[in-house]
């Protein structure tokens, strides 16, 4: 496998391997990390491990691009990643979820930072969607803190445990992104992102 990862100034961000199973397990074992989430918490080994099986498979046929974020001293610290590829249309969307940790510490902003450069940089993309709970609003404020615009919510959007969930949706341009401070987050960039993301 040829190594692809994201350098910034204290984190690191490079696709999930099978070894890096226990560390996610110890940091999504926790139930509010995963409280607004379809999945978890995770109780077993075998969880992650399936996980990140599924990633390598999406990441080759470029249909979503997960990566585990590594701090530079602390190890792996949660996941953020890209879904909802639209090669025709240039946009994608980012989520990420951190162990409880690492909340509050300047971690989301720098792996948005990173991902944000993956995504308009490297990936050649015109728009970076995301979305959060209304009730989550930690998750919500933390989107506005790193330059994302609140564009509406979608009813019923999101079908989760048998119900109907309303998502809000956030957007950031390319234009507005290289306006914004994130952008000047330096990043190096080791190797090239796998092969089905190449630009068009
Ligand atoms: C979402 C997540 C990645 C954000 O990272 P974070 O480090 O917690 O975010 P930040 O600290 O940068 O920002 C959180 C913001 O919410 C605010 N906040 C914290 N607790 C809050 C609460 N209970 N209600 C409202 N706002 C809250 C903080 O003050 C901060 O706002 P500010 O920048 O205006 O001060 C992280 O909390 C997480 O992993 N949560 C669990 C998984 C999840 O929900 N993922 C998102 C799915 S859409």
């Amino acid at each position: 496998m040829t190594s692809f990862a994201l350098h910034g100034p204290t984190l690191t961000l490079r696709e999930p391997e099978p070894a890096d199973a226990p560390a996610l397990l110890a940091l999504a074992s926790d139930p509010e990390v995963t409280r607004w989430f379809s999945w978890g918490p995770y109780t077993e080994v075998e969880q992650p491990l399936g996980y990140i099986e599924r990633c390598a498979a999406r990441s080759a046929r470029g249909e979503q691009l997960d990566l585990l974020i590594v701090h530079r001293e602390r190890g792996p610290v949660g996941i953020t990643g890209l879904s909802e590829v639209s090669e025709r249309d240039r946009r994608c969307v980012v989520g990420t979820w951190l162990g409880r940790d690492f909340w509050g510490t300047g971690v989301n902003r720098e792996s948005k930072a990173i991902v944000m450069r993956l995504a308009f940089e490297l990936l050649g993309m015109h728009r970076l969607g995301s979305y959060s709970n209304p009730r989550n609003e930690r998750s919500t404020r933390a989107l506005l803190g790193v330059g994302l615009r609140h564009e509406g919510v979608l009813r019923d959007y999101h079908r989760h445990g048998g119900r109907w969930l309303d998502v809000n949706v956030f957007g950031l341009l390319r234009d507005e992104w290289l306006a914004g401070p994130l952008a000047d987050v330096p990043v190096r960039v080791e190797g090239a992102p796998p092969a089905a993301f190449a630009l068009a």
